[in-house]
């Protein structure tokens, strides 16, 4: 388990692709030999909720023991939506850019660019479906609990919690990295040699990175996001905090 006294070069050189991780942070590169808790000391951050990205990052067991007491639902928000942005905003626009490369120059048969655009295309309606779900209903919600659980709720807050549940969204909660797996095999083994090696495996280390960073993602939604809210849903519910919001109203 990374503790906050580790230098933050050898965290980099532990797993490069933190540096996208710390980027979500405001973190840049040349951070000579300072630790993970002074570079967070120095960015105001929350040192204890960045060693829970980091470490769930880099094991996927690693499950945070408590819910409750530590940071706000809020931080973690944050950098889930931020996460969001960079797939919208940086990893889909570059990945399909080096589609489109592959589609018009690599392959000598029109239908096999066409197929490779078309699987692409699908991906990324689905992924984009994904996030505005999550951003649109399920973070808001998520952001409710913790309201109606410190007892500041407003009346939208409040039919929010009790029309919804996080189990709900756990169950409904699909894979978007099994598709980018089926993209990777369309380049790898289905589609044939291309005339382009070099701008294949460009694309296959941006898919490589951009799964390893979906799985880390899910994994914080599954594993840090939904069993904090759930412990404040059981907390609201046994406290009925609800109903007593509802009669001050
Ligand atoms: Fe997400
Ligand atoms: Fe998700």
């Amino acid at each position: 388990m990374i503790t906050a006294d580790k230098k933050m070069v050898d965290l980099i050189h532990m797993n490069y692709v933190l540096i996208k991780v710390l980027n979500r942070f405001d973190i840049s590169l040349g951070f000579g030999d300072k630790t993970i808790g002074e570079v967070c000391k120095e960015q105001k951050i929350d040192v204890r909720f960045f060693l829970e990205i980091i470490n769930s990052f880099l094991d996927s067991d690693y499950f945070p023991k408590e819910h409750l007491q530590t940071f706000p639902v809020r931080l973690i928000i944050d950098y889930l939506s931020r996460t969001h942005q960079d797939y919208l905003g940086k990893s889909i626009p570059l990945i399909e850019d080096l589609i489109n490369k592959i589609a018009k120059n690599c392959y000598e048969n029109r239908e096999h660019g066409y197929l490779l655009t078309k699987f692409f295309n699908e991906y990324k309606d689905e992924l984009f479906r994904h996030i505005e779900r999550e951003d649109k209903h399920v973070f808001p919600y998520a952001r409710c609990t913790e309201e109606v659980f410190r007892g500041r709720a407003d009346k939208e807050c409040i039919r929010r919690v009790q029309d919804y549940s996080i189990s709900t969204y756990l169950n409904e909660h699909d894979d978007i990295e099994e598709k980018l797996f089926d993209l990777k095999n369309i380049i790898i083994k289905y589609l044939p040699s291309p005339s382009q090696p070099e701008l294949c495996y460009a694309i296959l280390s941006e898919l490589f990175n951009l799964e390893k960073d979906m799985n880390n993602h899910s994994r914080i939604e599954e594993k840090v996001l939904v069993p904090k809210v759930e412990a404040m849903e059981d907390e609201i519910r046994k406290k009925g905090l609800i109903s007593d919001a509802e009669e001050h109203d």
